[in-house]
């Protein structure tokens, strides 16, 4: 059954449920005050009646007077029996049937609803009792076909009032929830053709308020969308990026191999070059596995407390080492902490960073290193005279295979373009942070953070 066909329903059992009980309240209280009213008209008559009986010599009630009483209506119908269950006056005299046989018997004023002559009637039993004791009992009936008439159209007013309000409002229910619902149909549709045309630049058009629940269905599943397709994005840009990476040292190879076939001679050059690019495509594959694990948080840590002062000079007089003469490389503070962390992968951190001032730095540039403790964590500032890293390119530095204008057009044999992304996410699952901040022409300061201990 269907979402609006169920809600109709249901808003319709409640409101008939509702409409139901507050009926049978009215029906019940009006029966009530009707039959209140006719018990107090017997009461009346019984007592009137009761006037124009006297008790005889004989201890009986003489009932002779009784033909002079006029009731006044003419649906009141009296009877006087005796203890012997004689009938000694009926008025009318052809109604011979006892009002209420039970009534008769019980020696106290009694009202209940009977059929005598198979009329509906209310009747109430008086005992007549005389100094000497009860004589007979006096009843007086009403006949009650108005009042039953009565109840009959008040429960057909309501019945009818509840089932048309019913109907009424189950339509009108169905049309709002059929309004209200619309939007979540169209929306279904479009999100089932997005699926089959597999086109995720599609959005649901939002066609309702924003606030509203279908709204911000609406906007869960746009940006569901947006972010599948930006993952989907970086993945063929990510394949693209590797092949095109894995291209070159291959031709290379090839040709190297192609120019020692040709001329018979195994050339020491071409080795060279040939064990230059094998190894270029191992860094690449090492570097891609470390990515990927490191990005899906399932890097393995060797945690163990280490001193980071020594990785950092370790890293420092290594990078110097290489650098040679070019630039100058200065440190210019540093403090003694250690941490828990993984040794190697601390240092891949330092030497990517510190790789990269070296080797973006120009001659005759500097590059500073500075270790120092804020609060409860380490932080590793290094900065360089380079030229800078444009703002356009700042904020993409830390994506894989992304490389800088510059870098780019150097040339082949440079880096990959992972370094970055490498250290940002070795610094990430150590729960740290790296930060970058750079000058177009004056040189560029990045600055790591690692906690002084890793949550067990
Ligand atoms: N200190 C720096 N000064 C200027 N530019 C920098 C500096 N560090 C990084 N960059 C820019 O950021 C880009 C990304 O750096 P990253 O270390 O990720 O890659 P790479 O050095 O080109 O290659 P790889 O590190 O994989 O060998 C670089 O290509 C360069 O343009
Ligand atoms: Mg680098």
């Amino acid at each position: 059954m269907s979402l609006r066909l169920r809600l109709t329903l249901l808003y319709a059992t409640l409101l008939g449920g509702t409409l139901l009980l507050f009926g049978s309240l009215v029906y019940g209280l009006v029966s009530l005050v009707l039959v209140d009213q006719v018990d107090s008209i017997l009461a009346q008559q019984s007592a009137n009646i009761l006037k124009s009986l006297k008790v005889n010599a004989a201890g009986q009630y003489d009932t002779r007077l009784l033909s002079e009483y006029q009731s006044g209506a003419s649906n009141i119908v009296f009877q006087v029996w005796g203890t012997d269950r004689h009938l000694q006056y009926s008025m009318p005299r052809s109604w011979q049937e006892p009002l209420d046989p039970v009534g008769r018997q019980i020696g106290q004023t009694v009202y209940n609803t009977t059929f005598s002559l198979g009329t509906h009637m209310r009747v109430v039993s008086v005992p007549l009792i005389t100094p000497r004791g009860p004589v007979g009992t006096l009843q007086v009936g009403v006949n009650l076909a108005l009042l039953d008439a009565t109840q009959r159209a008040l429960a057909s007013v309501l019945i009818f009032l509840a089932l048309l309000s019913m109907i009424l409002s189950a339509w009108i229910a169905y049309l709002v929830i059929n309004r209200e619902l619309t939007p979540l149909a169209t929306a279904t549709h479009i999100a089932t053709t997005i699926t089959k045309a597999d086109d995720l630049s599609r959005r649901i058009p939002l066609a309702v308020p924003a606030e509203s629940e279908i709204g911000q269905l609406i906007q869960a599943f746009n940006s569901t969308l947006s972010r599948l397709e930006n993952l989907f994005t970086t993945q063929r840009r990510f394949v693209a990026d590797v092949s095109h990476e894995l291209r070159t040292p291959l031709t290379v190879i090839k040709g190297e191999v192609g120019l020692m076939r040709k001329f018979r001679e195994i050339d020491d050059g071409s080795l060279d070059s040939i064990e230059a690019e094998v190894d270029r495509l191992t860094r690449l594959v090492g570097n891609l596995l470390l990515l990927a694990q490191a990005e899906s948080g399932k890097l393995p840590l060797d945690l163990k407390s280490i001193e980071l002062d020594t990785v950092l000079l370790e890293v420092f007089q290594q990078v110097q080492t290489l650098a040679g003469d070019k630039i100058k490389l200065q440190i210019t503070g540093i403090d003694q902490i250690s941490i828990v962390a993984d040794r190697d992968r601390v240092k891949q951190v330092l030497l990517n960073l510190l790789g990269n001032a070296a080797q973006y730095t120009p001659a005759g540039g500097l590059v500073t290193v500075k270790l120092e403790r804020v609060a409860d964590k380490a932080r590793v500032i290094i900065s360089d005279t380079g030229p800078g890293i444009p703002a356009e390119d700042l904020p993409h530095i830390f994506e894989r295979f992304y490389r800088g204008e510059k870098s780019r057009t150097r040339g082949q044999g440079t880096g990959f373009g992972l370094g970055l992304s490498i250290a940002y996410w070795i610094v990430r699952n150590h729960g740290g942070s790296i930060d970058v901040s750079s000058r177009e022409g004056q040189g560029t300061t990045f600055s790591v953070l690692f906690p002084l201990t890793q949550p067990a």
